[in-house]
């Protein structure tokens, strides 16, 4: 699939997979079943989220709730501008939940600390955050993010959720992609 778009295999489908279990274990340490605050509730943003969310959820060994969340960052196609806008909110109240956020990757930073304020104003019991993904940029944003599944160079990546333009999502692992695809297009 997508001959010659991928430049090359950051992420196996084998070696995501091992680290999602291992981030289902941690996460089932932090949150004891049969809390008062009730089931722990998944928040995913879509859509780069959608597989590490479905992963991951049924590798918890602990009773889980879903919700999800669309947010859009303003900016070219492959950065962010800081500036959210919500294209599709939760269903549900959180007020009183324990939280846990499923991000797909945090780049800047911007969407992220956005949404902690934008979710911590809903009055959670906790909220917390768990990405699959960390690039080196964000090291320097002010978001604490309790679980990271691999650090990775700066670079883009499509595939398992992520994309450009839409395609490379169903990639079941992350590569880098040729700067020829996007090459001469201007973000969109
Ligand atoms: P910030 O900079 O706000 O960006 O942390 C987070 C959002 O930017 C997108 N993003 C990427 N999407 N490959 C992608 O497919 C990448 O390498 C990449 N880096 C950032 C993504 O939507 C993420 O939620
Ligand atoms: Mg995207």
């Amino acid at each position: 699939m997508y001959e010659g778009d991928i430049a090359s295999v950051l992420l196996t489908e084998d070696e995501i997979q091992a680290r999602v279990k291992e981030l289902a274990v941690e996460i089932a340490s932090r949150y004891p079943v049969g809390s008062p605050q009730g089931d722990l509730l998944l928040v995913g943003v879509l859509k780069g989220a959608i597989f590490f969310m479905t992963d991951l959820s049924r590798a918890l060994p602990i009773p889980t709730q879903m919700e999800f969340m669309a947010v859009s960052s303003y900016g070219s196609s492959t950065s962010s501008s800081g500036v959210v806008r919500i294209l599709k909110d939760l269903d549900k109240d959180i007020a009183g939940r324990n939280v846990l956020i499923v991000e797909d990757i945090i780049d800047s930073g911007l969407t992220l600390s956005w949404l902690m304020r934008n979710l911590s104003s809903r009055d959670p019991a906790s909220l917390q955050v768990v990405t699959l993904l960390r690039k080196p940029d964000a090291v320097r944003t002010d978001v604490e993010v309790s679980m990271i599944g691999f650090d990775i160079p700066n670079e883009f990546v499509v595939g398992y959720g992520l994309d450009y333009a839409e395609r490379y999502r169903d990639l079941p692992y992350i590569g880098t992609l040729d700067p020829k695809v996007y090459e001469g297009d201007g973000g969109m």
